[in-house]
């Protein structure tokens, strides 16, 4: 089951002045970041992600734009919309993920709780499907 993984993200400011927002590692959220990464220049509409984590935890938020986020936990899926730069979406290892641009411009940020690894994606729906039914505890060897 995916419990909910939004994140208001403390902000302060005012129109006047702008805002400014923010969250920090261990305190807003439950892993030490190792690494940044993040999407841009993505043409409107297009797919991206289709895969999952067997051990990387991420944050995501989109400071410019509107991106909407797909969370599927193998049994059940749920759509996030970040149109806001102060929402953030908090991203278990496990989940197959698809996002979605909905307007031209927008970006997404990364913060990931490992290095980058291509042995810890799962590309294959199917392989996703097939770690779902024997649990992750068990099969996880990294
Ligand atoms: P990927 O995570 O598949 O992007 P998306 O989910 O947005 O489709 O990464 C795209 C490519 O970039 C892939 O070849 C792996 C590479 N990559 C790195 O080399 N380092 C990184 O930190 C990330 C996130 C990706």
């Amino acid at each position: 089951m995916i419990t909910n993984p939004l994140l208001n993200l403390t902000t302060r400011g005012n129109s006047e002045i702008g805002y400014l927002s923010f969250f920090e590692s261990c305190k807003d959220i439950p892993f030490l970041i190792k690494r940044i990464y993040f999407t841009y220049d993505v043409p409107n509409g297009n797919r991206r992600g289709m895969h999952a984590h067997k051990k990387l935890q991420q944050v995501l938020w989109c400071p410019y734009g509107k991106i909407e986020i797909m969370l599927d936990d193998g049994n059940n899926k749920k759509i996030y919309l970040l149109d806001s730069p102060n929402k953030g979406l908090f991203v278990e290892y496990g989940l197959w993920r698809e996002m979605q641009w909905l307007e031209k411009g927008s970006v997404l940020c990364v913060a990931a709780s490992e290095y980058y690894k291509e042995d810890d994606y799962i590309r294959d729906y199917d392989e996703f499907l097939e770690y779902v039914q024997k649990g992750w505890k068990e099969k996880i060897i990294i």
